[in-house]
């Protein structure tokens, strides 16, 4: 395969880890777009800047100086000289990331580095909200990963909590649909496109999706 794979989905739908494992079975490169939208968030946060002056968010995301890898192997996030990988992931990050993610000068910067990097080298898996849209909508294969509710709470809740029980779950179910009411405003996020393949993965496991969609990739 050479040529651009863009995947979109809403949060705890399983894209970010069957987007990277579909990279590496295919030996392709792999841009995580969400990652760069916490990085603005985590940056204009250390940096002291309020995240709803809309002026300010800009400028901090015109200057920042940040690596974005695209080996899926190594996902390290370097910003200003500083390793973020683990730190866009906290809840603190999660909780905000809509303000960046609304403020339309902010996308477009982000979009127009998404799409320099995309440019830049060889084939790749793109990932994220817009990128079957806007970022990338000339791509090869664009496919929106959907699954349903509860299989969405029960998979973030695994990956933040070390233990699934009711609390952890009412706790997930409240993150996931307070950011999702906050992003329901940016108008790429609404729908599937015209030519973007839906795969629904509530009842397939980690493996079963993977398999899709290089299915997918092969017709
Ligand atoms: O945690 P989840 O999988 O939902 O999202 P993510 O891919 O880590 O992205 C975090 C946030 O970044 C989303 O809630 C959006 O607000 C924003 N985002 C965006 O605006 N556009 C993208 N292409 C990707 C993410």
């Amino acid at each position: 395969f050479t040529g651009v794979i863009a995947i979109d989905g809403p949060s705890g739908s399983g894209k970010s880890s069957v987007s990277r494992a579909v990279a590496q079975r295919l030996g392709l490169r792999y841009l995580d777009t969400g990652a760069m939208y916490r990085a603005v968030t985590l940056g204009a946060m250390l940096a002291g800047i309020d995240v709803e002056d809309q002026a300010a968010v800009e400028q901090y995301a015109h200057r920042m100086e940040l690596f974005v890898p695209t080996d899926p192997q190594r996902q390290i996030l370097v910003l200003e000289g500083r390793d973020i990988t683990d730190e866009i992931r906290t809840p603190a990050v999660s909780l905000t990331v809509s303000a960046i993610a609304t403020n339309l000068a902010v996308r477009r910067e982000l979009i127009t580095r998404q799409q320099q990097i995309v440019a830049a080298g060889r084939a790749i898996v793109l990932e994220g909200r817009d990128t079957t849209t806007v970022v990338a909508p000339d791509a090869d294969v664009r496919i929106l990963i959907t699954a349903d509710e509860d299989s969405r709470i029960a998979r973030r809740t695994a990956e933040l909590h070390a233990e699934v029980s009711s609390t952890t779950m009412a706790q997930t179910s409240s993150q996931i649909s307070d950011r999702d009411r906050r992003d329901s405003t940016v108008a790429s996020f609404q729908s599937a496109a015209e030519g973007v393949v839906t795969l629904d993965t509530s009842h397939l496991n980690l493996e079963q999706a993977i398999d899709a969609v290089l299915d997918i990739v092969r017709e």
